[in-house]
């Protein structure tokens, strides 16, 4: 540790070690430069010299929080043909407004599943170069789909000539486009195995990308040594996401016994966005999105919820994933009240959005839980979140890095 270490102290009424469920109280975490060095029972007299101490009594710590699935360039109020009016600088440009609301809201880590014109990339360097604040971003840059599919845009007629950036036909161009995207900064893939809602003429139960297409992209990107992401409501397309050996399934909507059984013996995580639907339906209409959508949403949102009761009861690796992007960035914490509601303890619920988020990253060293050596990405709440979840929609204080962000 150097002469001008900066240290903190603080001092809550509990620290929750979400990797064993033990409440610590009181607590009392120590910080230098961007380290936890000591999480335990509070102890006045161990208090390193020339120490801030930041007073969070009422409080509970937390690690900092990860949302797996997010679109940070992507507005709420912007649907439907509204986003054709938006250029991949405009994006990135509401992107620093998102990521500060997202950090704002406890999300110290986030997977940005999907963006035009690497705008996420751009975003996350600018991030990392200390120009705007938000939360550490891993980035997949344009999603990989197949032409006219969910990741496609299909809003405009041929004579348009509009396609995605990400899209790709054959096992070779897939393989190609994650090479591209590596190129341009990803860190991680994301691909649409199925449709969508909230594309245009998509069915969203439907195969898109084959199993030879799905197979492809994995094994390029775990060669390359990128974990990967899938879009899947319908059956068919979580298991040859899950066979493929994507890391995740995103939303996961119409699972049944079978993939569910697949993805507990490969380890596959599901990702699902259960608040999404709630916003969709109150508030889509009038943010443009289209009425396809809408009825596409009604058969999606209740049976994934369902699903989601089912995945969780069987045991299947869970984290947690909004899709926030479609809903207001900075909102994310209403998901944890749904979980729990759905069928996670609250335990279950935090450990979706800590350890089990960091250990799909493979950042389980480094973040996921308040232990010592790891890097300071620190949350405080008010009250008990293991008695009461809705206090993680309210988050009080955020420290990234060893750096006091919200206090
Ligand atoms: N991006 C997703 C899609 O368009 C959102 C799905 C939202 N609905 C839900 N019930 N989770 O397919």
């Amino acid at each position: 540790s150097s002469v001008h270490a900066q240290t903190y102290v603080l001092n809550a009424d509990s620290a929750i070690d979400v990797v064993s469920g033990k409440l610590i109280s009181p607590a009392t975490v120590v910080v230098e430069d961007n380290k936890i060095i000591s999480v335990g029972k509070s102890n006045r007299k161990a208090y390193p010299k020339g120490a801030e101490v930041i007073d969070l009594s009422g409080h509970t710590l937390l690690p900092g929080l990860f949302d797996m699935h997010v679109h940070l360039t992507s507005d709420a109020h912007v649907h439907g043909y509204k986003r054709l009016q938006r250029t991949a600088p405009r994006a990135a440009i509401t992107g620093v407004r998102n990521a500060k609301r997202t950090l704002d809201a406890g999300f110290t880590s986030v997977r940005n599943l999907g963006a035009a014109g690497y705008a996420d990339i751009a975003l996350r360097d600018a991030i990392i170069d200390g120009d705007v604040s938000g939360p550490r971003v891993n980035a997949a840059g344009p999603s990989l789909g197949i032409t006219g599919g969910h990741c496609d845009n299909n809003l405009l007629t041929h004579e348009h000539k509009v396609f995605s950036e990400g899209v790709a036909d054959g096992p070779w161009a897939v393989r190609q486009k994650v090479r591209e995207n590596i190129k341009y900064g990803a860190n991680l893939i994301k691909f649409c195995a199925t449709g969508g809602v909230l594309s245009k003429g998509t069915k969203v139960g439907a195969q898109q990308y084959s199993q030879e297409e799905m197979t492809a992209i994995v094994t390029e990107a775990h060669l390359r040594g990128l974990t990967v992401a899938a879009h899947a409501h319908g059956t068919d397309g979580i298991k040859s996401a899950i066979k493929a050996g994507v890391n995740s399934v995103e939303h996961v909507s119409f699972v049944d016994d079978e993939a569910i059984q697949l993805a507990k013996d490969k380890g596959t995580y599901f990702s699902m966005d259960i608040y999404n639907t709630e916003y969709i339906l109150g508030e889509g209409e009038k943010a443009g999105i289209l009425p396809e959508s809408l009825d596409k949403e009604r058969k999606v949102g209740a049976t994934q919820r369902a699903s989601f009761t089912k995945a969780v009861k069987a045991g299947v690796n869970m984290v947690f994933g909004s899709d926030a992007g479609v809903y207001p960035h900075g909102d994310n914490g209403k998901q944890f009240s749904r979980m729990v509601k759905f069928g996670m303890t609250e335990l279950q619920a935090l450990q979706a959005a800590t350890i089990n988020a960091a250990t799909l990253l493979k950042q389980n060293t480094l973040l996921g839980s308040l232990e010592t050596g790891k890097l300071a990405d620190i949350i405080a709440v008010k009250g008990n979140p293991l008695k009461d979840i809705g206090v993680m929609e309210n988050v009080t204080f955020v420290m990234k890095d060893g750096k006091v962000e919200k206090q």
